[in-house]
């Protein structure tokens, strides 16, 4: 019989923030469910073994919705107009919006880009220095799919990299007050853009959504600038993170790197196993029970906020061998880094995409990559969401 645990059993301190899977091995196997306060103050059930999170995302009792909170759960206090995404809604409203955008993501659409994103790894490298120090986060990994994002929404050149620094502060803010800041900074962009767009609208993805809102009336104008906000945002922060951490994975395991530099036909696999074993996402998928249910022998209330940790089902040694062990060989290649169910990642075909086209220009472009300061001096995000590196120093030769 599995018990839960009441006290917090996460410090949430630097060693958390610089590697969170000894936390979780002992989450996993010290009870099924775990009742804590997260450090934004919300009480909430988190679940950390691969077999309960993986039946917690398809499970139809569990619902996005803060609607069904009874606790009156927050998150990020998010405004109407940032929240009516598809994250916030079930049933027949998530099919109605991913409908107007799924289009534009299917594997055989995201495939016309890769062209394109791989021309943009090339100018991204040429900023490489040849000598001395150059930090791949913010020369590299940040700019790529804030890029290829920005491009689909035809957000103007100057504006991104702003967005993508008031994403940042929102999710993983130095101190509480950016949260806030942040938000309104991001809403009031996304406003002004939608009205430019409206008055003089292109062939990219916003315009669309305009259309299906003007002349359709398909969604509300809440939902319209929510769902450019959840778009432009989830397609930029995982996969820059996957790409830094990624990145600092093979450097870890020369052994492995040199191996897919002599075969690059093996990067797919390898970006497979760098989503699981480098996953950045920690507590950010969220749900409420719909009614009061059973996770493993716990009973959970109804209403009350369940996180569901991707990054530490990735690792359970009850679904993987050597779950701790990076290995590109790995015959068992699925993982739950891209959701399950009906929430299943939007983006998965492109953020795998641009995952490969930036390893493999690094790859290929930078033969003698290292990193320029020991592993243990690098500085990771103080934030209980994400796992994410601050900045990656590395010399090209
Ligand atoms: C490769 C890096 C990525 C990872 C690890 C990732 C991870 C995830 C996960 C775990 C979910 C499920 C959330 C849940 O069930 O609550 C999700 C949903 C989503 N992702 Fe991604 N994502 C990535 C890239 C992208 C990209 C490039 C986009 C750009 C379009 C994107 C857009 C979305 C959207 C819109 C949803 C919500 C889908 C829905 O609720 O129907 N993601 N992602």
């Amino acid at each position: 019989m599995t018990t839960v645990s009441s006290t917090l059993p996460c410090p949430f301190d630097t060693e958390f923030f610089t590697d969170p899977y000894a936390a979780y091995a002992r989450l996993r196997a010290e009870a099924a469910v775990h009742h804590l306060n997260a450090p934004d103050g919300e009480p909430i059930w988190l679940v950390t073994r691969e077999r309960d999170v993986r039946a917690a995302l398809s499970d139809p009792r569990l619902s996005v919705n803060k609607a069904h909170s009874t606790k009156g759960y927050k998150g990020f206090s998010l405004p109407p107009a940032l929240d009516a995404n598809l994250l916030n809604v079930d049933h027949d409203d998530h099919l109605r919006l991913r409908r107007l955008v799924s289009q534009a993501f299917t594997a055989r659409h995201i495939a016309k880009l890769r062209t394109t994103i791989e021309a943009t790894t090339h100018q991204l490298a040429d900023s490489i220095a040849a000598d001395g120090i150059t930090d791949l986060a913010v020369a590299y990994a940040y700019p790529l799919p804030v890029t290829v994002i920005g491009d689909l929404f035809a957000v103007p050149e100057t504006d991104r990299l702003a967005f993508a620094s008031w994403v940042t502060a929102m999710l993983a803010p130095d101190h509480p007050g950016q949260v806030g800041e942040a938000i309104g900074h991001i809403q009031a962009f996304l406003t002004s853009l939608v009205a430019d767009r409206r008055h003089a609208p292109g062939s990219d993805l916003l315009s669309s959504l305009i259309a299906a809102r003007d002349e359709g009336d398909r969604l509300s104008e809440d939902e319209l600038v929510s769902l450019a906000f959840l778009i432009l945002m989830a397609g930029s922060e995982n996969v820059q993170h996957l790409i830094t951490s990624g990145m600092l994975t093979l450097l870890q395991h020369p052994q492995q790197l040199d191996e897919l530099r002599a075969s690059p036909a093996l990067l797919p696999d390898a970006v497979e196993e760098l989503l699981r074993y480098a996953h950045p996402n920690q507590m950010a998928i969220r749900r409420f029970p719909m009614e009061d249910i059973l996770i493993a022998d716990v009973v959970i209330p109804r209403g009350e906020a369940v996180m569901l940790c991707l990054a530490s089902a990735n690792r359970d040694p009850d679904r993987y061998s050597d779950a701790d062990r990076f290995d590109i060989h790995r015959k068992d290649k699925s993982h739950l880094a891209l959701g399950q169910g009906l929430h299943y990642c939007l983006g998965a075909a492109l953020g795998r995409m641009e995952i490969h086209a930036a390893l493999a220009t690094l790859l290929r472009r930078f033969p003698r990559l290292r990193l320029a300061v020991p592993s243990h001096e690098l500085r990771w995000r103080s934030s209980w969401r994400s796992h994410a590196l601050r900045e990656l120093p590395v010399t090209a030769n």
